[in-house]
């Protein structure tokens, strides 16, 4: 039998790493702190949720992972390099699609191809529709798709370009609870098929346990770890297996501690 290599052995280093990130905005001229000493890693190819209520600081930790704002105290570090500005190698999506409404579903996701043979760029795009299901509304513009097709365009658009790590900001928070549970299974499935490295905000306790590798619980003023759940259910995942619903309590029982049901309880 040939025994692992030395090299196979070691640990990888992690590939993004939140070092000691505070972050204060100033309001109404007091100072306001957003995210107090926050430290987690991930690997390279998991996804990680970052689950809290709202106004806890997520969109702003999504942010200053992206590099859209390196106004922070603290490191950040993707594959061993600091976080300083926004770079291609970071796709992102919104909670509202953000597409150009004047141009069609595969212009918006060739939009941000630029400097590749005219040939190579329509393959590409072709198979990233492809890949997100919406193949057949190649020419349709943005007001004749729905929400969850229109997120779906948003997530190809984020993708064509091959980033290294996608950040997703609750990417499924304006639709209805039926289009939102096709659309977890589907950015799962992408996932695996693409391997890309995924940080997602949701405030969504189910939607984190369904998707992520990894989840990070976030407090509220200021925003600080709660908890970190590693989630090492098998995919796919049963919303209703007792394994399940465990998981998805642990991280419950974080916001709602002082709501247990009393015993003698009854309708
Ligand atoms: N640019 C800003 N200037 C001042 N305060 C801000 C700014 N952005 C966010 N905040 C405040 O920071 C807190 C966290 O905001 P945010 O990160 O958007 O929360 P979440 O995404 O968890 O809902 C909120 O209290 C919000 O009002
Ligand atoms: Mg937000």
């Amino acid at each position: 039998m040939g025994g692992l290599s030395a090299s196979a052995l070691i640990k990888q280093e992690p590939y993004l790493v939140i070092d000691h990130v505070s972050k204060y905005f100033v309001q109404k001229k007091q100072r306001l702190n957003v995210l107090e000493n926050i430290n987690f890693s991930m690997d390279k190819g998991e996804i990680l949720c970052i689950v809290g209520a709202s106004g806890c600081g997520k969109s702003t930790l999504l942010r200053a992972i992206s590099g859209l704002d390196s106004d922070h105290g603290g490191q950040i570090l993707i594959g061993g390099k600091e976080v300083v500005a926004p770079s291609k190698s970071r796709g992102i999506v919104f909670q509202e699609h953000r597409l150009f409404p004047w141009l069609t579903v595969e212009q918006n996701v060739g939009y941000v191809l630029t400097g590749i043979p005219r040939e190579d760029k329509k393959k590409l795009v072709q198979e990233y529709i492809e890949l997100v299901g919406l193949k057949g509304f190649e020419k349709a513009y943005p007001k004749e798709l729905s929400g969850g097709m229109s997120q779906r365009a948003g997530i190809a658009r984020a993708l064509v370009n091959k980033p290294e790590v996608l950040l997703l900001d609750e990417p499924f928070g304006a639709l209805d609870a039926f289009t939102k549970i096709a659309l977890q299974k589907e950015l799962k499935r992408i996932q695996r098929k693409s391997g890309t490295t995924m940080v997602m905000v949701t405030h969504d306790i189910e939607e984190a346990v369904f998707l992520a590798d990894h989840i990070i619980v976030l407090d509220s003023k200021p925003g600080r770890i709660k908890l970190e759940v590693q989630v090492e259910l098998p995919v796919p995942r049963d919303r209703n297996s007792y394994e399940f619903l465990q998981v998805k309590k642990k991280i419950y029982e974080e916001f709602f501690e002082d709501e247990k049901i009393p015993e003698d309880f009854s309708i």
